[in-house]
């Protein structure tokens, strides 16, 4: 019994209606529980302080949907860490990497460092994030397609699995239609702005930043760094003993030509 409950007892058991407890300890501990809160009057201010969250952990994913070490990364590195943290997470997936785009009467056409059926891909995976919108729908969808051994064949088994109520026909449309190549552009133009331009993919910038070093980090132990950055009171997966998931190996990045 802590002795403000021996203090509290006396003064009620007197009839002080009005009562309060000493405020006898050192300012850092005024916070650290409800009773010493009241009895040094900081309740309000106590409340204030646990109320923001820390911003979660930005990682945006820059890559093309048949580049080797992209999908390494996405399926070993990237997937795990989110199955694991994604309440401290914000992932941004961008697919296009090292693609061209030209306007032909009109429409953007596409060329792709790994041929047409990664432009399939590339599209397939811009369709998924614009109609599905939550990050918890399509990412195990783009996930699946990306770790089996045929992309695009993926897809429809892919959405059976993890986002059956959505429609084979809808995600065909808008890979085949204006809707896909007006992403494929914006993916284009979002790829084109980065600063420092990109120089291979995967390439991954961290709470907006991209450097060799970060890039390096992330490739080796995402969790870790995630896990490192975030401002915030740690969840559990971090603070036990995280295996950090193999990386993929930095050769199989696509350099940029
Ligand atoms: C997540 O990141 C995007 C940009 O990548 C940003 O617009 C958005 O506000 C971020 N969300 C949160 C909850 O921080
Ligand atoms: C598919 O598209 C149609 C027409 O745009 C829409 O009415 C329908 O809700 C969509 N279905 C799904 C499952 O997204």
């Amino acid at each position: 019994m802590g002795p403000w409950l021996l203090l509290a007892a006396c003064c009620l058991w007197a009839g002080l209606g009005s009562a309060r407890l000493t405020c006898n300890y050192p300012p850092h501990l005024w916070c650290s529980s409800r009773e010493i809160a009241g009895a040094c009057q900081v309740e309000q201010l106590c409340a204030m302080r646990a109320a923001p969250k820390a911003s979660p952990v930005s990682v945006q994913l820059y890559y093309e949907s048949l580049c080797p070490g992209c999908r390494g990364f996405l399926v070993t590195q990237l997937f795990p860490t989110w199955i694991m943290l994604n309440e401290i997470l914000n992932i941004t997936l961008v697919p296009y990497g090292n693609a061209k785009e030209t306007k032909v009467e009109g429409k953007w056409q596409f060329e792709c460092q790994h041929g047409q059926e990664e432009c399939k891909g590339n599209l397939m995976e811009a369709c998924l994030i614009h109609l599905l919108e939550d990050l918890g729908l399509y990412f195990p969808v783009i996930f699946c397609m990306e770790s089996g051994s045929d992309v695009t064949a993926n897809l429809p088994l892919c959405l059976k699995i993890y986002a059956p109520e959505v429609s084979l026909a809808n995600i065909t449309a808008c890979v085949n239609g204006d809707l896909g190549n007006q992403l494929m552009h914006q993916n284009a133009q979002r790829t084109t702005a980065l600063k420092p331009p990109h120089r291979y993919v995967p390439w991954i910038v961290i709470n907006g930043k991209h450097t060799e070093s970060l890039q390096s980090l992330a490739m080796e132990a995402l969790f870790r760094l995630v896990c490192n950055l975030y401002q915030g009171e740690l969840p559990s997966a971090c603070q036990g003993h995280p295996q950090a998931p193999d990386s993929p190996s930095p050769q199989n990045n696509c350099l940029r030509d």
